[in-house]
């Protein structure tokens, strides 16, 4: 039984229109500030950002693509305060970089000189930043904060749970098996009840080269596993970094990018071979202890991790995390930890303690969704149904190997293929999970390939190329647990919104019934309020972000507020899927949200970024969020554009926040 008093959300803002403008729009009322850019120095010391391409030492730097974001409160003395709403850590993910902003002239081809792979190796991972509130209520960051950190790709790392130590990780660097370096491709996030971060591996793997040839070098069950997760023979590898030569002829920094199993060494502990697998995890972080190595979570799989958000906690009952796969036609998953959740442990002072004991034993799952509305959660559990040696498409030798390969796992149990997961966000008030699925093409997903789940497939003459057709504006699904628990093996579904601009279709495809206050298209970043807010009322407002390709021609990316309901609110929809040639996919008739009034568009950033990473203060009365690169289009130059529109200087990805001029709860 809760005992909050729930306050009816309801969305206190009027809607902005959508907008091509080099700037940051926010309703009436409200105030943007810029906080925290690619480049801004976090270190006593570390010069201001010259952004003119010749800035160096990114370790003391913010990073570059600003991704998700928390909030983590500090009190007055500085240790870990949950309440305080005036003082705290912002930990946000770099998940990428633009290369042409971070050097004089755009990137030196390869060969690449050392000086520019280190800086864009450093320019990516995660930032942890303390920022404070003035007595105005100004918003600012703490250059040279004792807790401000860098986490990059060449931070040394811990491997737990049950693939550490496998020797499918070991490397030169790590011949056992249970270190390594860096984190990379951070995309979404989550948290936990005592006070650490996590941090997920995303696009991780098109970092890696494999020559041609290599596939021959290797077992038929490593070539598949390596394709499987994308990192191909004959892949070079992003910004070709293994062509360094590094002044010291003994580091690794550069080489361990060559996933290439090397002819003279003796096994994978003479070189790199493994290295993709040390990538594709959650990542925890504790953000109150720079010194504290941060700690690969293996139970909980190796993926392209979008975000690893959790459920409700309630006192005794093991906790669930829920987890986006994002890559055209993956999955949707869930781990469930082996322990009870001990409502005490909130308040341990070796929080990655805490963490080895809720996230390095437990169960992971992944999802298949029925048409009749209901899911199951498919356990990945080494041993049971096809995950054995004697499995056709990929003998699983352990449980190290299922996890390690859990795409492989899912396809064996016939999960369901997903228009690109990517966040999810739990309701505070009813424990619902909400989850985007971007968008998918024709390619990822014919016409003949829609089920329930991911049902629409159309075309939007205003998407370039072959994504056109397919779900080019996505959709957004809720999912509510058996008896409203996490440890459930079932579920049921709907669809909260489907994607669209409101002049098409709305026979099959504005199914949503958008209109101007409320259109938007490839949905991502997902959050709820805070369950407290400056009235001590739980005010369970969802908030939507986009970064999308299809609906750019009318609008830049955007973030809208929503007042949700339940599930199953909107009533049944039907679909008649028609592809290029006029052939038909066989009518479904789905559940369906139609959100209508209850959402509104908040934010429209500048021109050619996304719109990603959210969160507020405890309070409510300040709102974090990330505009994610800027300008690459190649016209825009925002942050100076938010009060010059003049301005000429290099974009700069950038944290913001969004406060109302009364002082009052954003969005309320
Ligand atoms: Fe990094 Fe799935 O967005
Ligand atoms: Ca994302
Ligand atoms: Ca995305
Ligand atoms: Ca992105």
């Amino acid at each position: 039984e809760s005992t909050v008093t729930v306050t009816p959300a309801r969305l206190g803002f009027d809607a902005v229109s959508k907008s091509l403008e080099d700037k940051v729009i926010v309703p009436a009322g409200y105030s943007v500030t810029v906080l925290y850019r690619l480049g801004d120095p976090i270190k006593g010391g570390v010069p201001a950002y010259a952004n003119n391409g010749g800035d160096s030492g990114f370790d003391d730097r913010a990073g570059d693509h600003h991704d998700a974001l928390f909030y983590y409160g500090l009190s007055a003395s500085g240790d870990r305060d949950d309440a305080n709403s005036n003082r705290g850590l912002l930990v946000m993910n770099h998940e990428n970089i633009t290369q042409d902003f971070l050097h004089p002239n755009g990137p030196t081809p390869a060969p690449r000189p050392e000086s520019e792979a280190l800086k864009e190796m450093e320019a990516h991972g995660v930032s942890v930043v303390e920022v404070t509130r003035d007595a105005a209520g100004g918003w600012s960051y703490v250059q040279g904060s004792a807790l401000n950190r860098r986490v990059t790709p060449l931070t040394e790392t811990e491997l737990r749970g049950p693939a550490a130590g496998s020797d499918q990780m070991r490397t030169r660097f790590s011949p056992d098996g249970t270190r390594g370096r860096g984190t990379i491709n951070n995309c979404a996030n989550g948290y936990t009840p005592w006070g650490t971060n996590l941090t997920c591996e995303e696009n991780w793997a098109f970092y890696f080269r494999r020559d041609e040839g290599d596939d021959a070098a290797r077992t038929p069950a490593e070539a598949t596993a390596l394709g499987r997760y994308g990192v191909r023979a004959g892949n070079g590898g992003n910004f070709a970094w293994t062509t360094v030569q590094p002044a010291d002829r003994s580091s690794t920094a550069y080489s361990r990018w060559n996933a290439t199993a090397d002819p003279e060494a003796a096994d994978a502990t003479g070189d790199f071979r493994n290295e993709p697998n040390q990538f594709g995890w959650v990542v925890e972080i504790d953000p109150y202890d720079p010194s504290k190595a941060p700690r690969k979570r293996t139970a909980l799989g190796r993926l392209g991790h979008e975000g690893c958000w959790p459920g409700l906690f309630s006192d005794g009952a093991r906790p669930a995390f829920y987890m986006g796969d994002d890559g055209r036609g993956e999955y949707i998953y869930k781990f469930v930890s082996a322990a009870a959740w001990s409502a005490g442990d909130a308040r341990a002072d070796d929080r990655l303690a805490i963490g080895d004991k809720y996230l390095d034993r437990g169960t992971l799952y992944v999802a298949r969704f029925n048409a009749d509305g209901t899911g199951d959660w498919l356990p990945l559990i080494f041993g049971r149904g096809p995950l054995t040696p004697g499995n056709a498409s990929y003998p699983f030798r352990d449980q190290a190997d299922v996890l390690i390969h859990a795409r492989l796992a899912a396809d064996a149990l016939g999960a369901t293929r997903m228009d690109r997961p990517e966040w999810s966000a739990t309701n505070p008030v009813t424990g619902e999970i909400y989850f985007t699925l971007t968008n998918n093409s024709a390619s990822g997903r014919p016409l003949n390939g829609t089920d329930a789940a991911n049902p629409r497939h159309y075309n939007d003459p205003t998407t370039d190329g072959e994504d056109q057709r397919g779900n080019p504006n996505g959709h957004i699904l809720r999912l509510k647990e058996a008896n409203d628990s996490g440890e459930a093996t079932r579920f049921a579904w709907d669809v909260y919104a489907f994607g669209a601009g409101a002049d098409l279709d709305s026979g099959n495809v504005n199914l949503s019934a958008l209109d101007a206050s409320n259109d938007f298209s490839s949905p991502d970043g997902l959050w709820f309020s805070r369950a407290t807010n400056a009235a001590g009322k739980v005010n369970p407002l969802l908030w939507i972000q986009t970064d999308d390709g299809a609906y750019t021609d009318v609008s830049n990316c955007m973030m809208l507020a929503a007042q949700p309901g339940r599930l199953g609110d909107g009533g049944p929809v039907t679909i008649t899927n028609v592809g290029a040639d006029g052939a038909m996919a066989a009518q479904s008739t789905i559940v369906g949200a139609a959100p209508g009034t209850n959402l509104r568009r908040f934010l429209v950033g500048p021109k050619g970024c996304e719109i990603t990473g959210i969160d507020s203060t405890p309070d409510g009365r300040a709102l974090f969020v990330n505009i994610q690169h800027p300008g690459d289009d190649g016209n825009g130059h925002w942050p100076a554009t938010q009060t010059d529109s003049g301005a000429t200087s290099r974009p700069r990805s950038a944290t913001i926040v969004i406060t109302k001029d009364d002082d009052g709860v954003v969005g309320l």
